[in-house]
């Protein structure tokens, strides 16, 4: 495969493509699905799912990995008309959750989509493969499955083998946001990054920095006691 081109057809690219090694997420289905979720994955996700072969050019193009609900990814969209955004999510639940705030309840056919979001929902880590090289202007990681289990670390998200990934698909100097409640994981973000050659690392945070919507895995964290760091990573 041309590293630099969007692949003619992601399904043959999907098959084309090994499995990732490790999963790097939980479950992929909750509760048993309701009517109305099964409509919304049904009828109204295919309405949005982000497509390589599709042409679509928005000014900026951006990227949330693991959207949870969907309320950082909507708030983004809404705040960001010019940018088209790609958000990730393999569980079903959340996707469902997303979708149910775009679509009223009878209207999954036919509600209006916002022509600025598309949605990708197998492992992010075929859609960086697939990306064309240099083609992202920001990525958003926010409260990735922290992983906490020593023997587990191969699934963490920001880790020495997914950094190649990002350092191809990411414009040079566009911004990468990472945040983590989870103690472990912020060490390990440190460690990593401070180790690497592709990104600009400079400290973390401890408030959540103006333009970065909330989602619904900080209040919990929040709630309970723990204190989130918010990095700002950017591409040599
Ligand atoms: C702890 S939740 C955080 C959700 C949301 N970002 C928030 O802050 O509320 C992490 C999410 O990332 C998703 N996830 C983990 N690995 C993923 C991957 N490789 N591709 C897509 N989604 C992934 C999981 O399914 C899970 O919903």
């Amino acid at each position: 495969m041309g590293e630099d081109r969007p692949c003619a057809s992601a399904e043959v690219h999907l098959r084309a493509l090994k499995p990732p090694p490790e999963r790097l997420y939980g479950r992929v289905r909750g509760h048993q699905l309701r009517p109305r979720q099964q409509r919304l994955l049904t009828v109204t996700l295919p309405r949005l799912v982000y497509r390589p072969e599709e042409p679509w050019h928005p000014r900026e193009l951006w990227l949330e990995v693991g959207f949870g609900s969907g309320e950082h990814a909507l708030a983004q969209i809404d705040g960001h008309p010019e940018v088209g955004l790609i958000a990730c999510e393999v569980y079903a639940n959340g996707i469902c959750s997303l979708l149910s705030r775009l679509v009223p309840d009878g209207c999954e056919a036919i509600a209006p989509l916002p022509p600025n979001l598309r949605l990708w929902t197998e492992d992010a880590r075929i859609l960086l493969r697939l990306l064309p090289a240099r083609s992202l202007d920001r990525l958003f990681l926010l409260f990735p499955d922290p992983w906490p289990k020593a023997r587990h670390t191969k699934r963490r998200f920001v880790h020495p083998g997914v950094l190649p990934l990002l350092g191809r698909v990411l414009k040079p100097g566009a911004e990468w946001r990472v945040a983590s409640d989870d103690p472990t994981y912020q060490g390990w973000v440190k460690e990593v990054m401070a180790g690497q050659p592709l990104f600009e690392a400079p400290p973390p945070v401890a408030e959540r920095p103006e333009g970065w919507p909330p989602t619904r895995y900080e209040a919990k964290a929040l709630r309970e006691g723990r204190r989130p760091l918010y990095w700002r990573f950017f591409r040599r």
